[in-house]
């Protein structure tokens, strides 16, 4: 089948890696030319494990494609996605002009049946908007052309993006037509063939689908943040009740984990949106709203606690560890790293920083500075510092070398925004120790 792509971020790029691995024909369409130049140069933009593979095999089989000819784009796909991105306006809203950009140029070139997916997360009603667009682009040419309008939100994680696209747990269909939905299920059919994983509802549940979903991942990390305070303040160990409660199968143990707040280029947007949705239909999304606030309370935490060990922080360096907002990405939108790089920096301390990705995006974000040492490895941050703090649960940062810690770091002292480490071994071992939620061994 021919499908095409607009937007060649983390959502575009996996969803056209993904869908030309099965077999289309895949063409990719971004207007970042320098984008589209190192794609069509064999390189790949974005880190995402396993990515590289998939797109060299497709791109040599001369089944993926990238382009910034939009117009070449539209003439190409029976399926026109839309995977361009929904950043937050000023007052928290998705900004909608990159989605309905391509609907008017999908509505411009278009001659012939199309289907117009939106993959991207859009409040609900942006269907409608989409619809209304492409019609106005046909209007404008004076031409009468058919097409669909579908709601096929992504529900992949960056880091597990490949796996997340190739074995979903479900796809979500929003449309009126069953024409569409037909197409939607040959679409999807080799993904998800051992049963039906396809969902199929009307446009605006598919839309509200993808933010309830954040919305409730999102909720359940703050929950357990705020739990994580409480423990603190009680004299309890958060790592204890997580356990405890995790056992419940109502509760489960995903999503459960204490830390430094949620970041990325989804939940905090989506959480925003959707409140800021609710306020314009005249609801007060209460609930929302307090997930947001603990959140970037919680995003201080790991800096409140440095802060209250060292009193003046002025001329102090801190060695940080992991800098993208998860493991597995080099994504920073949003990372909690970025809050506490920038609360030491503004208190004038120094930062000696590493993270095994994302280190040409930290470059990217704030390049030189006399306050910021880029690392080359974890052992390197260390040397001269007068306290290590753990941001991201990088795999490779939960069994350090403690001897070689101590004798690097010029106090045995640890923040671990992300309970990495065993509190009565890290004291047995002379560390001040710090975590999140675990007692009184906090305070
Ligand atoms: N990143 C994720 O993990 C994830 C997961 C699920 C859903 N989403 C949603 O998917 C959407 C895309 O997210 P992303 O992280 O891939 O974004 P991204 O910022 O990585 O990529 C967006 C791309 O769209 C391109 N673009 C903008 N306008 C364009 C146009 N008119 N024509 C063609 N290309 C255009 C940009 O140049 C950019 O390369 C967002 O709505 C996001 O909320 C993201």
């Amino acid at each position: 089948m021919k499908i095409t792509i607009f937007g060649s971020g983390y959502v575009g790029l996996v969803t056209g890696a993904c869908l030309a691995d099965a077999g289309n024909h895949v063409v990719c369409v971004d207007i970042d030319a320098g984008k589209i130049e190192r794609l069509n140069a064999g390189e790949v933009p974005i880190h995402e494990p396993g990515l590289d593979a998939v797109i060299k095999r497709n791109a040599e089989a001369g089944r993926l494609r990238f382009t910034t000819d939009a117009a070449a784009g539209v003439a190409h796909g029976l399926f026109q996605l839309i995977a361009v991105g929904t950043p937050p306006d000023e007052d928290g809203s998705a900004d909608l002009r990159y989605v309905l950009a391509v609907a008017r140029t999908i509505g411009a070139h278009m001659s012939e049946y199309k289907l117009v997916i939106t993959k991207s997360t859009v409040p609900v009603g942006t269907a409608d908007k989409v619809r209304g667009t492409v019609a106005e682009a046909l209007a404008a040419r004076g031409v009468a052309v058919e097409y669909d309008t579908v709601s096929n939100p992504e529900f992949l994680k960056e880091g597990a993006a490949l796996a997340d696209f190739m074995k979903p747990d479900r796809v979500i269909v929003g449309t009126d037509s069953t024409r569409a939905s037909d197409w939607m299920r040959t679409l999807y059919d080799p993904f998800t063939r051992n049963r039906d994983r396809m969902i199929v509802m009307d446009i605006r549940s598919a839309e509200l689908t993808k933010y309830a979903a954040n919305a409730m991942l999102a909720t359940k990390i703050s929950f357990m943040n705020e739990l994580a305070n409480l423990a603190e303040e009680f004299g309890a160990d958060i790592e204890s009740v997580r356990v405890g409660i995790g056992s419940d199968p109502r509760i489960g143990y995903s999503f459960i984990y204490p830390g430094v707040g949620y970041g990325g280029s989804c939940f905090p947007k989506d959480v925003q949106a959707l409140a800021r949705s609710a306020t314009e239909v005249g609801y007060d999304a209460v609930i929302l709203k307090a997930v947001e606030t603990v959140n970037a309370r919680q995003k201080q935490v790991l800096f409140a606690k440095i802060q209250k060990h060292f009193g003046v922080l002025h001329g102090k360096t801190i060695a940080v560890w992991g800098l993208s907002f998860k493991p597995n990405t080099d994504d920073m939108r949003a990372a909690p790293s970025r809050v506490l790089l920038e609360a030491l920096w503004a208190e004038g301390a120094f930062v000696r920083a590493y993270d095994p990705v994302a280190m040409p995006e930290t470059r990217r974000i704030y390049g030189d500075r006399p306050d910021l040492t880029l690392c080359n490895s974890s052992a390197q941050a260390l040397t001269g510092a007068d306290a290590l703090a753990i941001v991201t649960e990088w795999q490779e940062f939960r069994s350090p070398d403690f001897d070689g810690l101590r004798a690097s770091l010029r106090q045995p002292v640890i923040f671990d925004g992300r309970n990495l480490y065993d509190p009565a071994q890290m004291a047995r071992a002379g560390f001040s120790y710090y975590a999140i939620g675990r007692g009184q061994r906090n305070k």
